[in-house]
């Protein structure tokens, strides 16, 4: 905490300056503020799970990208052949056969832009292995210098799996895993795994602990996944598919990831999705970090942006009993089939899904009617889980309204509404939904994020002028907490060496994750969200750069303002019940270029201060900056 500097005054006005007020109308509160109001998404964008949350650091380990030895390649003087009869996990049927002449032969996996190793720490590997030929394994250094290694248990005649651990003696972001035969001879391997061994939670295989508890400190109130469009697939066939992702990890058959090669200019011909996060992983995150889970799932269409393919009505069947099956997946006791193959998977508890989303960023009458034909069964079956319907990639073109109009009729309960636009939309958009249908549905901002660039650039940065005009924005999502349910800004989670969209809510490299001021105020948000609205109102001064929601939480009053003038700006604050006494003032400033990047990860950081207020209180907010003030209440 640092020093308090008097920029602000103590229940005194010292000047005959009219100070503006901000008027906070205690007596009367408001709506209560839904608890999944501050969200985060998901979705395998910018290596988002391989490569990034999923902490396998094995790239292709099954050897199924379909240029088998993406990833790999030989050392010394080793044949390398994919091969499938055979193989050890038919729904991953591809296997290397690793032919060795001479002792030192072997190959080497490169990993998703190297591996992110650290010091002291143990990594455990496995391997599936047919044949008996005595193996090393090792983790190498850039320049060629070994950083760990450990001799394999020979393998058999059959396949089975052969286990170590590595300690890694220095940390390194671009190591690389050895295999190499000790003599000469021939050998089968398949599903060559490496992991940390301390991850979340310090689960077997699990995720990178540091990203995760990125996620964690925001407390979230809910979780969307897994995407975005990554849902719908570029076709049917390459859609994300629930079920497909359960069980053990290295029978989940790995798809291409639709970002694989979207964008020409940012394409990642080796990303694909191993599935290792899959849906009980996504449902166990969600639960880990107190977020209500938000599955969306594919509702019989591929991405409209690609092939747009539709499953036709009268095949639409298996699309609404996944729906179906995923209910009860996450909803059914133990006793039921799907209940009892949650608890066969480890997690015996419901997982309590209360709101699943028919469909990612869909639009169109085509989308009406499988919208239509899925809430008639879901309802039927479970009317108590709320549907979510989307309104298309844009926040107020044709198909939006169109949307809006067909989803009022259709009684959705909540329509998931997306903008990715220039810092001042954002600014123009703090009272949308002052004016919004109450008796409609409710809103979900379920894709959102101020383009400094403008939509799609690759030169997008997550400045602080962005998370600043996000700030603003969100303290009208706030006021307006009758209508507006949930949020989420997006895309998640960016590799700085392998994004495909940007700006991103955190960055990362192989060992460490960078916080974006865009994260600070998500995080200033969701962590100070209130139980109720309180109505607030400036008064004395054009609205025009200064942004203001209040809630109440116990006895505390929390104030959140974005003041975007470039001057600082004092106001008063009338507020009846407010008890002099301490209070907490929490700051995020900066220049409007500023970043937060993984050499300079502190430009923009919230600072946290106490004060004593008294019974007249003014607060001088800085320029270009949001406040949160917590105010204790009599
Ligand atoms: O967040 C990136 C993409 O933007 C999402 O996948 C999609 O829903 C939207 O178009």
């Amino acid at each position: 905490m640092r020093p308090v500097l008097l920029p602000f005054l103590l229940g005194l006005c010292l000047n005959a300056e009219v100070v503006p007020t901000l008027q906070v109308d205690t007596r009367h509160p408001g709506a209560k503020v839904s608890p999944s109001l501050w969200g985060i998404f998901f979705e395998d964008i910018n290596f988002g799970a391989d490569g990034g949350l999923y902490a396998e650091l094995v790239k292709n380990r099954s050897f199924e990208f379909p240029d088998a030895l993406m990833g790999w390649k030989a050392t010394g003087r080793a044949h390398l052949q994919v091969l499938e009869d055979r193989p050890g996990i038919p729904s991953n049927p591809h296997y290397l056969r690793l032919g060795a002449e001479t002792s030192g032969a072997g190959v080497v996996n490169e990993g998703f832009r190297g591996m992110g190793i650290h010091q002291g720490e143990s990594y455990a590997f496995k391997v599936m292995v047919r044949g008996s030929l005595p193996l090393k394994v090792e983790l190498v250094a850039p320049d060629g210098h070994g950083l760990a290694e450990a001799m394999l248990p020979n393998g058999g005649g059959e396949w089975q799996w052969v286990r170590t651990t590595l300690v890694a003696k220095e940390t390194v972001a671009k190591a690389s895993l050895r295999l190499s035969a000790l003599q000469a001879g021939e050998v089968d391997l398949d599903h060559v795994s490496l992991f940390p061994r301390h991850t979340w939670r310090e689960r077997p295989e699990g995720l990178r602990a540091d990203l995760v508890q990125a996620l964690a400190d925001m407390k979230p109130g809910v979780l969307r996944f897994p995407g975005g469009c990554i849902v719908e697939g570029r076709t049917l066939a390459n859609r994300y598919e629930w079920k497909a992702t359960l069980g053990a990890p290295e029978s989940r058959s790995m798809k291409i990831n639709r970002w694989n090669t979207e964008f020409k200019h940012r394409s990642a011909p080796d990303y694909f999705q191993s599935f290792g996060l899959g849906f009980l992983e996504y449902f166990q995150l969600a639960e880990d970090i107190g977020a209500e889970p938000l599955p969306i799932l594919n509702c019989g269409m591929a991405c409209q942006f690609n092939s747009g393919e539709l499953a036709p009505l009268n095949q639409l069947d298996p699309y609404i009993q996944d729906a179906l099956d995923l209910i009860a997946f996450a909803n059914a006791p133990i006793s039921a089939p799907w209940g009892a193959k949650r608890a066969a998977l480890g997690h015996p508890a419901p997982f309590h899904l209360k709101r699943l989303g028919v469909g990612n960023e869909q639009w169109g009458p085509a989308y009406f009617e499988r919208f239509a034909r899925f809430a008639e069964a879901l309802k039927k079956e479970h009317p108590e889980i709320e549907l979510v319907a989307a309104a298309g990639p844009s926040p107020a073109d044709d198909q939006f309204q169109a949307a809006w109009k067909a989803f009022r009729e259709l009684k959705a309960d909540i329509v998931d509404e997306h903008c990715y636009d220039r810092p001042d939309w954002f600014y123009q958009a703090v009272h949308r939904y002052d004016h919004y249908d109450r008796k409609g549905p409710k809103v979900f901002m379920g894709e959102y994020a101020a383009q400094s660039v403008g939509t799609g650039s690759t030169e997008n940065r997550n400045t602080w002028a962005c998370a600043l005009a996000e700030a603003a924005f969100m303290t009208g999502l706030e006021r307006n907490s009758d209508v507006v349910v949930m949020s989420s800004y997006a895309p998640l989670f960016g590799h700085v060496e392998a994004w495909q969209w940007r700006p991103d809510l955190i960055w990362m490299d192989n060992l460490k994750a960078c916080r974006t001021a865009n994260y600070w105020v998500q995080f200033l948000f969701s962590r100070n969200r209130g139980e109720v609205v309180i109505p607030v109102r400036l008064e004395g001064a054009e609205e025009g750069q200064t942004w203001v929601s209040a809630t109440r939480v116990g006895q505390e009053l929390v104030l959140k303002v974005a003041h975007a003038g470039a001057q600082p700006r004092r106001l008063r604050l009338e507020a009846p019940g407010l008890k002099p006494g301490q209070a907490v003032a929490i700051t995020l400033k900066g220049q409007d270029g500023d970043e937060n990047t993984l050499e300079d990860p502190d430009r923009v950081v919230p600072e946290t201060r106490s004060l004593s207020i008294g019974a007249d209180f003014q607060y001088l907010f800085p320029a270009r900056s949001l406040t949160v003030l917590r105010l204790p209440l009599k």
